[in-house]
C-alpha cells in the first residue's frame, strides 16, 4: 500500500491529508467548531464567500458579510473560500482578508453550479468554459495575497462534452496556484451520477508542483482508505458526509494510521451533538436564526434513522428555542 502523507499547501502543513469542503449555508463557524472538536481534519474551508458584497457592504460603510464570523480568531489552519469573476474584487478582497483576518489559505471557487453563481452572475463554474480566465483569476489573486497560498477548487468541466479539466488544472498551476481540488463532476451534472475519480486520477501527471484534491462522493472512511489506494492524489475532500457524521474525518485519519477507529456515537451521543451544535449556533447568532438554520443540520443527523420524518417534520414547526430543544429530547430518532 502506498504511504498516505501529510502535504503542504504553500507552507501550510495538510495533516491529516483530510480536508472538510466549503458548503453554502452549512460550513458556519458553528459546524467548524463541531468538526474541530473530533479532529482528524487537515484543513477545514468556510462557505464561500462573495467578494463583491465585501466591496459593497465595505464602500456604503456596512458591517462585513456574516460568513466572515469567526474567522479572525479562530484556530488554524483555515482556507476561506471566496467567488467572483473580476480578477481585480477578488484580488481586492484577498488583500483585505490578508490584511484583517490572515486566513491559512484562500480558495477560489470555480466549481459552484449553482444557477445564482454560474448562470446569473458568471462565476463559479461557468468559469470553466474558459481556463485562461481561471488563470487570469488566479495569478491576480496569487500576486494580491502575498505570503498565503492561493488555490483553486474546480469541476471536471461545464458539460460531459466538453471536459478541459487539464487546461484549468495547468492554468491554475502556471498561475501560481498552490493547490488544486477536483470534485469529479461537471458543472452540468449538478449532484447527479456518480463523482469520476478516474478523470480526477488522469490530471495529477499533468501537475508539475502543486498538490492534487480528489473529491466527490466519499461517505466512509472505508472509501476514503480505498480512494487514497486507489487514486494518485495528495488529499481528499469531504462535504456532505461530514454534516451527517462530523466524526468521519477522524475515523478515516485513525484508520489511514492504522489505529483503532472510534466506533460510531450513540444515538444519546449524536442526540447531544446536536444540541451542542444548536447551543453554539444560538451563541453566534441567536435563538431565532439558530432555530431556522439547525432545521437543514437536524435532516443531516438524522438522516436514515427510524423515525427521522417525524423528528424532521416536528423540527421545522418548531417555533422557539425551548420548543425546538424539546422536540429534540423527545424525538431524535431511537433507532437506526
Ligand atoms: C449544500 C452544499 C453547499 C455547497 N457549497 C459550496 C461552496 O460554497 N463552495 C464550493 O466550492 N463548493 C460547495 N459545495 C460543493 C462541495 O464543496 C463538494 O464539492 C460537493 O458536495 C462534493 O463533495 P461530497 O460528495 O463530499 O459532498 C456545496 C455542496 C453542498 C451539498
Amino acid at each position: 500500500m502506498r504511504m498516505i502523507s501529510p502535504f503542504y499547501i504553500g507552507s501550510i502543513l495538510i495533516n491529516p491529508p483530510l480536508l472538510s469542503a466549503p458548503m453554502a449555508g452549512f460550513t458556519n463557524l458553528a459546524y467548524r467548531e463541531i468538526l474541530r472538536q473530533f479532529g482528524g481534519v487537515g484543513l477545514i474551508a468556510t462557505e464561500m464567500i462573495s467578494a463583491r458584497s465585501f466591496v459593497h457592504k465595505e464602500a456604503r460603510g456596512e458591517e462585513a458579510p456574516s460568513r466572515l464570523w469567526g474567522i479572525a480568531d479562530e484556530p488554524r489552519p483555515l482556507a476561506v473560500q471566496i467567488w467572483d469573476n473580476q480578477p481585480e474584487t477578488l484580488a481586492y478582497f484577498a488583500e483585505r482578508l490578508v490584511c484583517d483576518y490572515q486566513p491559512s489559505v484562500i480558495d477560489l471557487n470555480f466549481g459552484c453550479p449553482a444557477p445564482a453563481i454560474a448562470k446569473n452572475s458568471a462565476s463559479g463554474s461557468y468559469l470553466l468554459k474558459t481556463p485562461e480566465k481561471v488563470g487570469a483569476i488566479v495569478e491576480c489573486v496569487v500576486r494580491a495575497a502575498g505570503k498565503i497560498p492561493v488555490t483553486a477548487k474546480i469541476r471536471l468541466g461545464w458539460t460531459r462534452g466538453t471536459i478541459n479539466v487539464i487546461d484549468t488544472a495547468q492554468a491554475v498551476e502556471s498561475a501560481g496556484g498552490a493547490a488544486l481540488t477536483v470534485h469529479g463532476r461537471t458543472a452540468q451534472d449538478m449532484y447527479a451520477g456518480k463523482a469520476d475519480w478516474d478523470a480526477i486520477a488522469a490530471i495529477k501527471p499533468y501537475l508539475k508542483r502543486i498538490p492534487l484534491i480528489g473529491n466527490g462522493d466519499i461517505k466512509s472512511a472505508a472509501q476514503a482508505a480505498e480512494i487514497f489506494r486507489k487514486f494518485p492524489v495528495d488529499g481528499v475532500m469531504i462535504g456532505r458526509a461530514g454534516l451527517e457524521k462530523p466524526w468521519i474525518f477522524r475515523q478515516i485519519s485513525q484508520l489511514l494510521r492504522g489505529e483503532e477507529m472510534m466506533s460510531e456515537p450513540s444515538l444519546a451521543e449524536q442526540r447531544a451533538l446536536l444540541l451542542q451544535h444548536f447551543d453554539l449556533l444560538v451563541r453566534q447568532m441567536g435563538g431565532e436564526k439558530a432555530v431556522i438554520l439547525m432545521r437543514k443540520y437536524a435532516t443531516c443527523y438524522s438522516k436514515g434513522k427510524y423515525g427521522a420524518r417525524q423528528f424532521r417534520t416536528a423540527v421545522c414547526a418548531a417555533r422557539d428555542e425551548p420548543e425546538f430543544r424539546k422536540i429534540v429530547q423527545e424525538l431524535f430518532p431511537a433507532g437506526e
